[in-house]
């Protein structure tokens, strides 16, 4: 089994723009290896619960999202080619090595699925990088498409820790040894089939969605009888790194569609720290990701907190799921009648 060090070492000898990239990434597993210490602990390091503050989201935070991003913010802060980190948990970016002509800008969850935290279930960490190559001016020079992000990654802090990385072309699943603190490779290129029989969604939000969201979780439900011929199984964590990390390893797809809850909003997931690296994983391990009306790494970012739909995973499925959207926004379908909801008359037919 390769040691994370060797990994990295023959990456560097394929592409060696690599090569300046190292320091950035030593850094976030220093910062995994940190937070799965401190989640590993749980109730005996007095890690569990709220604090008394909210984030900038508006969301009260845990004690561990506040722990989770001090070492991400202390970690990223000694490397000398980070321009600036932004992070969920904080309204503004931090500026790291503003003068620079070029360098790399992270963004990240320091700590995803906090609501797991108090119940021992999987947690997790989410990061995007970027390059910006030219002296950053205005805080918006930070923000691009998710489609110029040139590495992303997440961490599981469950019954394992885990480290997926994508650097090139390749997605990599690598797991932490206690004993020697090292990231062994032990889920080389990982591939995410193009077909599937399980999905992941909120559905306690079933009322709230879009009838295209509706339509295509109606089928799936309908299993063996319905349009689709099949049965679909469903799970939900309840943490996005959770639930992409099962897509990962056996397939399916991810939905966090936008819903009229609070219609002003796009989507429940932060773009720049959840949808966007989390997209560049899985297309680049075979899947797709769509906010439903278009591809999650073509949206133009405006700020730094915005909000998008996340439709991941089996390329069919999402596909699907999108040609749904095509045929309800032009109207070709008359997908909110009742006639559809209690006879199926609009139900497609292989
Ligand atoms: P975070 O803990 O960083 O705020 O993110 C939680 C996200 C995501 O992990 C998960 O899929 C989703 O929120 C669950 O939200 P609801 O329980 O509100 O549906
Ligand atoms: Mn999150
Ligand atoms: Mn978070």
């Amino acid at each position: 089994m390769e040691k994370f060090s060797d990994f990295i070492e023959k990456q560097v000898t394929r592409d060696s723009s690599l090569n300046d990239l190292r320091g950035v990434i030593n850094a976030l597993i220093c910062c995994i290896s940190d937070i799965a210490s401190e989640t590993n602990f749980g109730a005996i390091g007095g890690v569990l619960g709220n604090t008394q503050t909210k984030n900038v989201q508006g969301e009260i935070q845990k004690k561990l999202d506040v722990k989770a991003n001090e070492i991400f913010i202390k970690n990223l802060r000694a490397v000398d080619s980070i321009v600036a980190i932004v992070s969920e948990e904080n309204e503004k970016p931090i500026y790291v090595n503003q003068n620079l002509n070029e360098g790399y800008v992270v963004f990240f969850d320091p700590l995803d699925g906090s609501s797991n935290i108090d119940v021992n279930g999987i947690v997790g960490s989410i990061f995007s990088i970027f390059k910006i190559n030219k002296n950053c001016k205005d805080q918006l020079d930070l923000l691009n498409p998710g489609s110029t992000q040139i590495a992303a990654g997440y961490s599981t802090y469950g019954p394992s820790t885990m480290l997926v990385l994508t650097l090139s072309s390749e997605v990599n699943g690598f797991t932490y040894d206690k004993n020697s603190h090292n990231f062994m490779l032990t889920h080389p290129n990982l591939e995410i089939e193009s077909d599937c029989s399980e999905y992941a969604i909120n559905s306690s939000n079933y009322r709230f969605w879009e009838p295209p969201i509706q339509k295509y979780i109606k089928e799936c439900n309908e299993g063996l009888q319905g349009s689709r011929e099949k049965n679909f199984n469903m799970r939900w964590c309840g943490s996005m790194v959770a639930d992409i990390h099962r897509i990962l390893m056996r397939g399916g797809i991810f939905i966090y569609p936008k819903d009229n809850k609070l219609p002003q909003r796009a989507g429940r997931l932060r773009l720049m720290y959840e949808a966007n690296p989390m997209a560049l994983i899985v297309e680049r391990a075979g899947g797709k990701a769509s906010t439903g009306r278009e591809p999650i790494l073509e949206v133009k970012p405006n700020n730094f907190h915005q909000r998008a739909a996340v439709i991941m995973g089996a390329a069919d499925e999402v596909e699907k799921i999108v040609t749904y959207y095509e045929k309800f926004d032009s109207g070709e379908l008359e997908f909110d009648s009742p006639l559809f909801r209690e006879r199926s008359l609009f139900v497609e037919r292989k």
